[in-house]
């Protein structure tokens, strides 16, 4: 075979990234997994619509199945949005034995736990790095480089639009609406930003870095939240007067077997390293027994960061690929696996 063939569902912020990353980074990604890939089928909802890459206008198509049980597809990335439709095809590319790629944090937050499980009982890859805080790689970071550690907090700005929306309200006095319409010029916002402004989209994005730095199932209803909606010109005016910087903050404790998890607006003073972190950039604490406190910081949002976290996920199925192996540290048989193990050693 000549190379990876792979299917994008969703060609806008952040498809278009995966494209040009894809495009321009070839020669980078053939010498990481000794072939070549392939975009042969995009979907799309607007068949005529302006893109911001060139693809062959042949590929392009409005039907699902001519990327999730296509033959000739090995990967399907999933950078539509969306939950319940979305969910239905990524089952159908699961059970057509396609590896995914996904952004989606809505999708794993709700049905994370179903779609891994379908996944490893197709002997199929599910890897979601892009999201949670775009850029940075931070999945990865929690279940593979400080998998020897008892993670016992996690706290960070996890996401880009609110922080967006506080930082240019705050520095340059700019109105919540007209900064919020610059945040879904940029592609920062999700189509409809109330799941920003409101918390949600922070709140699941929460709800999986628990689970994953927990190892427990952390769900969505879980999570306490409150967004950035009500916050005023004056309550930021009065902040700034009593040196602190307000951020929407998420935050992960445990306490032995004890898990809270919120998001919420928060004031901190100007010192703390999370006051300074600006615009859409993003930033996770993590804290743990051994290793003490990390910071993981980067661009949360955006179309070439995010893809960049997708690209990546793609080169680990290719390399999992040629070796004929599944799975990273993000990837259910292993989680399900220590859960199991971990109950049996508990009733013993
Ligand atoms: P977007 O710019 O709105 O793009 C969505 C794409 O999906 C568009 O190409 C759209 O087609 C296509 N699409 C949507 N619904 C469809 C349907 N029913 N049938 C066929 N095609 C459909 O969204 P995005 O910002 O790239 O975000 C995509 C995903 O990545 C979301 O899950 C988001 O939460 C996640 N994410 C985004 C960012 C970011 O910074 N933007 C960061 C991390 C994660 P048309 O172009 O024809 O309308
Ligand atoms: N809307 C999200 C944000 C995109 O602003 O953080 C990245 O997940």
């Amino acid at each position: 075979k000549q190379g990876i063939n792979v299917g994008l569902l969703g060609l806008g912020t952040v498809g278009t990234g995966v494209i040009s990353i894809i495009e321009q980074h070839q020669q980078e990604l053939k010498h990481q997994v000794g072939c070549s890939v392939n975009v042969t089928k995009v979907l799309v909802r607007d068949l005529d619509k302006k893109r911001g890459v060139t693809v062959d206008n042949d590929i392009l198509t409005t039907n699902p199945e001519d990327v999730c049980a296509n033959p000739d597809i090995d990967v399907v990335i999933e950078v539509r949005g969306g939950v319940d439709e979305t969910k239905e095809q990524l089952i159908q590319a699961l059970e057509h034995k396609k590896h995914v790629v996904t952004a989606n944090k809505d999708l794993m937050a709700l049905h994370g736990a179903e779609l891994l499980h379908l996944a490893s009982k197709n002997g199929c890859d599910l890897f979601y790095e892009a999201s949670v805080a775009g850029g940075i790689p931070i999945l990865r970071s929690l279940v593979d480089g400080l998998a020897s550690d008892r993670i016992t907090k996690m706290m960070g700005i996890v996401n880009g639009t609110t922080n967006y929306i506080l930082t240019k309200m705050s520095q340059e006095g700019s109105s919540y609406l007209d900064v919020l319409a610059q945040a879904q010029d940029l592609g920062f916002a999700e189509s409809d930003p109330t799941s920003d402004v409101e918390g949600l989209d922070a709140a699941r994005k929460m709800a999986i870095l628990a689970t994953l730095g927990f190892s427990m199932d952390v769900k969505l209803d879980d999570v306490s939240v409150k967004g950035i909606s009500s916050v005023t010109d004056r309550d930021l005016h009065y902040c700034e007067q009593l040196g602190y910087t307000m951020k929407l903050i998420g935050l992960a404790k445990r306490d032995d077997d004890r898990i809270e998890v919120s998001v919420g607006p928060t004031l901190l003073p100007n010192e703390h390293p999370l006051a300074s972190v600006h615009n859409e950039y993003n930033a996770v604490y993590v804290y743990g027994e051994a290793v003490g406190e990390t910071m993981f910081y980067g661009p949360g949002a955006g179309s070439l960061p995010t893809a960049t976290a997708v690209v990546s996920d793609l080169v680990t199925i290719m390399k999992n690929m040629r070796l004929g192996v599944n799975g990273h540290a993000v990837n259910a048989p292993l989680h399900e696996k220590v859960l199991k193990e971990n109950k049996e050693i508990d009733s013993k």
